[in-house]
This record gives C-alpha cells, sequence and structure tokens, in this order.
C-alpha cells in the first residue's frame, strides 16, 4: 500500500475534532464512502479525534508504551530557560493545536514578557475552553483564540506584529502528514512567522522498530480501541453495521518510508453496510487509519530548509527518542 492523501489531526496533539454540524456530517458520509469503495481502503486520520476518540487519545500519552507525550513534556521542561532565550522578548505565541497541555505552561512560565499567546484550532469550543481556562492563570497576558485549521494557510488578526511571533508546534502532529504535506505546512508556518519569526516543534525520531511498535500496539488495549473507535463512529453517526468483534488494529513500522502505519484488519469476509451502501471486505483486507513519521534531525532540517526554515537549535532526551527544534525563518 502506497501513499494516499491522508491528513492529521486537525486540532490538536491531543486533537479534539467536534462532532457535527450537518454539512460536517455530509463531508464525513462522503469521505468514509470514498475512503472505503476502492480496493485500497483508507480513513482520514483526523476522524479518529471525535469525543471519545479524543479521550482515548488522552489515555494513550499516559501510557508506559507511549513515550512521546512525556519525553517532550521532559525535553521542554529541562531546556525552558534556553527555548526561552532563543526566543526572545516580546514575542507572540500562535500555537498549533489545543495549548491546554503542561509544554504550554512552561513555554510561557519561561519566556520573557511574552506579548500574546494565539491558540489555532479548528475546534471554536475546545479553545474557547483552553482559552478561558489560561486567561485565568495568566490574567495579564493578551490571549485571543484563531479559529482555523492549520494544515491550510491562515491570517493572524491585524493587530498582531509578525515580527515577533513564534509558532509552537508541540506533540509530533506534523508526523501524521505526509511529507509533502509536512513541508507545504512549514511553508505557511514560514510565511506566517515573517523574516523575524521563528518556529518551536516537537517531532518524533527514528529508532529501533521494537520500541515504536509498542508505542502503537500498547498491552491494554487503548491504541486499538482508539483505532477501533472509528467504525464504532461511523455505526453511530452513519448507520453503519460494523461487526467490531470481525475487525482488528494494527500497528507496524515501515522502515523503508520511516512511518508506524496504523490499520484496522478485517477478519474474515465480509459486507458493510454504511447508509444503504454495501462496502465488501476479504479476509485480511486492511483500512489504513493514520501514518505517523519518525524524523532524523539531519533529515528534518532538510525538510523545514526546503520551506524557508533554518534550524538554530535542537534539544533531545538521553535516549534520542523525540526532538524539539527551535527554527529561524530565512
Ligand atoms: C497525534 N499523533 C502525534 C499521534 C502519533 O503518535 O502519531 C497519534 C497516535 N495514534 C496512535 N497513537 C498515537
Amino acid at each position: 500500500m502506497d501513499d494516499f492523501k491522508n491528513s492529521q489531526p486537525s486540532g490538536t496533539g491531543c486533537g479534539v475534532v467536534d462532532d457535527t454540524s450537518s454539512a460536517e456530517q455530509t463531508q464525513f458520509l462522503s469521505d468514509v464512502l470514498d475512503g472505503l469503495s476502492g480496493d485500497v481502503k483508507h480513513l482520514h486520520c483526523k476522524y479518529l479525534y471525535d469525543q471519545r476518540g479524543s479521550e482515548l487519545f488522552d489515555q494513550i500519552c499516559d501510557l508506559d508504551e507511549y513515550y512521546p507525550t512525556r519525553t517532550e513534556s521532559s525535553i521542554t521542561c529541562q531546556n525552558a530557560a534556553e527555548i526561552a532565550q532563543c526566543i526572545g522578548p516580546n514575542a507572540t505565541v500562535v500555537e498549533y493545536g489545543s495549548g491546554s497541555s503542561t509544554k504550554t505552561r512552561v513555554l510561557l512560565d519561561h519566556l520573557e514578557d511574552a506579548s500574546a499567546y494565539l491558540p489555532v484550532d479548528i475546534s471554536a469550543e475546545h479553545l474557547q475552553r483552553t482559552a478561558l481556562q489560561l486567561q485565568e492563570e495568566y490574567p495579564d497576558l493578551d490571549i485571543s483564540p484563531i479559529v482555523a485549521d492549520f494544515t491550510q494557510a491562515f491570517e493572524l488578526p491585524q493587530q498582531y506584529d509578525s515580527s515577533g511571533v513564534v509558532v509552537y508546534f508541540p506533540g509530533s502532529t506534523i508526523g501524521n502528514l505526509l511529507p509533502d504535506d509536512a513541508i507545504a505546512l512549514l511553508e505557511n508556518v514560514s510565511q506566517l512567522c515573517g523574516p523575524e519569526g521563528s518556529l518551536l516543534i516537537g517531532f518524533d525520531l527514528q529508532k529501533e522498530t521494537v520500541i515504536l511498535e509498542r508505542a502503537y500496539n500498547d498491552c491494554q488495549g487503548v491504541t486499538a480501541e482508539f483505532n477501533l473507535n472509528l467504525l464504532q463512529r461511523i455505526n453511530r453517526e452513519l448507520e453503519g453495521d460494523f461487526d467490531l468483534q470481525q475487525f482488528a488494529h494494527l500497528a507496524m513500522y515501515n522502515q523503508s518510508k520511516a512511518r508506524v502505519e496504523i490499520y484496522i484488519e478485517s477478519l474474515c469476509e465480509q459486507t458493510v453496510n454504511i447508509d444503504d451502501q454495501e462496502i465488501d471486505f476479504e479476509s485480511g483486507q486492511r483500512i489504513l487509519t493514520e501514518y505517523s513519521h519518525k524524523y532524523t534531525i539531519e533529515g528534518f532540517a532538510e525538510m523545514a530548509s526546503s520551506a524557508g526554515l533554518e534550524m538554530n537549535r535542537v534539544w533531545t532526551d538521553e535516549k534520542d527518542y523525540f526532538a524539539v527544534m527551535h527554527l529561524r525563518a530565512t
């Protein structure tokens, strides 16, 4: 199976996509039917993050096997002063994603006179909640949420001077994008932050297959439940009749593409109905639900450079599992 146009949780590291207006339902149905009709079956990974999916993803972030979240947090905590120094004073922090996590607070606590904090998320409700909560903790900071899909180009409100903009993109969510889409996103960042701006981004590093596969096949089965919840969501929202006992979660590392590939596999030959349409599955046939790309520091710096961003500093953990990189617009 090769690349298809898959994107990422259009929201957050611990992404929330609200369920759903009727236009969104129509889009969801059309994407599901399109994705499941061909021989190479796939579903867009943003659909993993309904209310239940987001709760399960939060649980994944706390699993022993899932090292990225806690590793990024500890890199950020341990190097907060240096990170803040790289970013400099009076920054306008534009965070791609939820912004409700510890990492955001650590950053805000260490920056010198941050002038504004603009969390960007596609979910207005989630943003509002985050912004209100943070405003209570940082009463003097200008906090202005922006409802936007950060995988597409968007503009900052005029009053925010682009000269001191730092885009903060934690969570290794960039890894859920195909390389071309990741470059397009980095190009948009470089445009958004302007010639004096910068990017602080977290991404997952290549490592032994066994560690990667364990992270996406935890022994409690939370990742399996997260993945299979997508079928339950289709049953619930699109009148599907998937029998969850007849499908299984599968995650494996594709070394040649440097990515974990996550599938749902049909355990028998079967036909599923969705909104009165029949979808046939052979035994062993798979639905691709997510890619999670893993990088080297050099590879990531090269990709960013092709998008107009030059590496300034990088921090990793002692095992070199994860990286947090600061880049400057060129
Ligand atoms: C959101 N994203 C960074 C996660 C990852 O590791 O690629 C999504 C995930 N899927 C299963 N486990 C975690």
